[in-house]
């Protein structure tokens, strides 16, 4: 295992049997997809030989199983699978990941059991597959429902595939699907992306992602912006679209829980509900994250490396991000807590940190709660919409 070692019950590396074992959530990442879209700099690399995934399938099955030996008193409330693409997995590699998942860690009763998907990697023996591997969920990466806007995206499939494909899950019974929709197009008009958001919402799925596009520099987006061939819209399009589409949903009764989710009562993601929760979480996969007893770990994003390594049981590449002091760990679960719309249960927060938010960020909190950008309600701090909108800049206050 990598040179991590520290001395406690949650460490990657401890033996000790715990009497009440903690819950946790397992996130899996799966750094392959067929091509890169032009606006994501995920760790991802496009898929040259398929026989790859059956040498990345082993190699993660002897990560799970190391894991699972150090870490005996776990049980799952979750399991992800992100990307990448995870949905390029064949029956086979699921299956043989969440079954070692399954053996080596307790899952609960209910454990939600999630999926990323491309659309164009999806069909009915696929969906037969992933329903046979016990997925629960799938998180489907639609972005647009207009075919100019996928093709400036870089996706590859188009809309046509995308509906074909949430028919299938109609068909086969899944209720329990989240559409990733990108909002913020250069030259998108509001009115497309609303139309965009209505056919979204007319699919009925119970779980919507809408994200604001974020200019990564290092992707051709972001050198076709700076190069003057794009031009990405201004704040206040953004805004306004922002905007509609948190009223659209609202009519629609969708429940607004975190700054760019919504989702249909009680279907709440709940692996992503433990990042903004600041509970722990196990990584594996290379370039996955781990937050375990106050350290984030990163599974460090060499795929050669990680991969040989673990073929031949040799430790793999793993770099501890941050030991985090306890006022550290406070001020991260303030700024995670604050992405819920439900805030920060200001009491619950003093007995878990020792910590009195009003008073500690009194002159911050004063500020932004006059700019209506922050509010108090109930006993929790919270956002406004505005305040959703601007959380970026607001956040860098608490940690400044
Ligand atoms: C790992 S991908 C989802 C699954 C699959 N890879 C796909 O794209 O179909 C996670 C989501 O992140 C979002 N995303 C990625 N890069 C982004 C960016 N630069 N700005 C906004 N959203 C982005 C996309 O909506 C994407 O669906
Ligand atoms: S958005 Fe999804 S499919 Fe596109 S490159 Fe990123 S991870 Fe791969």
């Amino acid at each position: 295992m990598g040179s991590i070692i520290k001395n406690s019950k949650f460490t990657l590396t401890g033996t000790d049997k715990i009497e009440n074992p903690p819950s946790m959530g397992v996130y899996i990442h799966i750094p392959f997809c067929i091509k890169k879209c032009r606006y994501c700099d995920f760790f991802s690399l496009p898929l040259r030989d398929e026989s790859y995934l059956d040498k990345y399938t082993q190699a993660l099955i002897n990560e799970i199983k190391v894991r699972g030996q150090k870490m005996p008193a776990v049980q799952l409330e979750s399991i992800y699978l992100g990307g990448g693409t995870p949905s390029l997995l064949n029956g086979w590699q699921l299956k043989s990941i969440l079954q070692t998942v399954t053996n080596e860690f307790a899952l609960l009763p209910g454990a939600e059991v999630s999926l990323e998907a491309n659309p164009a990697t999806l069909d009915e023996v696929k969906l037969a597959e992933l329903e046979e591997a016990g997925i629960n969920r799938i998180s489907l990466g639609v972005q647009s429902f207009f075919d100019d806007e996928l093709t400036l995206l870089g996706r590859i499939h188009n809309s046509r595939a995308v509906m074909e494909t949430i028919e299938m899950l109609h068909s086969r019974s899944w209720e329990n699907f989240n559409l990733d929709l990108i909002y913020g197009l250069p030259g998108q008009s509001v009115d497309k992306w609303i139309q965009s958001l209505k056919q979204a919402v007319d699919c009925n799925p119970s779980h919507l992602s809408i994200y604001l596009l974020q200019l990564e520099e290092e992707t051709p987006m972001g050198k076709d912006v700076a190069d003057g061939r794009l031009k990405m819209l201004d704040e206040d399009d953004e805004w306004y679209m922002f905007d509609q589409a948190m009223e659209y949903l609202e009519g629609k009764d969708f429940e607004h829980y975190e700054i760019s989710n919504f989702c249909r009562p009680g279907y709440e993601c709940r692996h992503n509900l433990r990042y903004w929760q600041a509970e722990e979480y196990l990584g594996m996969g290379a370039g996955a994250v781990s937050f375990i007893n106050g350290s984030r770990y990163i599974n460090e994003p060499q795929l050669k490396n990680y991969v040989d390594s673990l073929l031949v049981g040799k430790p793999w590449p793993v770099q501890e991000l941050e030991d985090m002091s306890g006022r550290e760990l406070m001020i991260d679960a303030l700024i995670l807590g604050l992405r819920l719309c439900a805030g920060i249960d200001l009491e619950q927060f003093k007995q878990r940190f020792g910590v009195d938010i009003t008073s500690e960020y009194k002159e911050i909190i004063a500020y932004y709660r006059n700019r209506e950008l922050l509010n108090i309600v109930n006993g929790h701090l919270r956002f406004t919409k505005v305040g959703y909108f601007l959380s970026n800049q607001v956040l860098c206050q608490f940690i400044e």
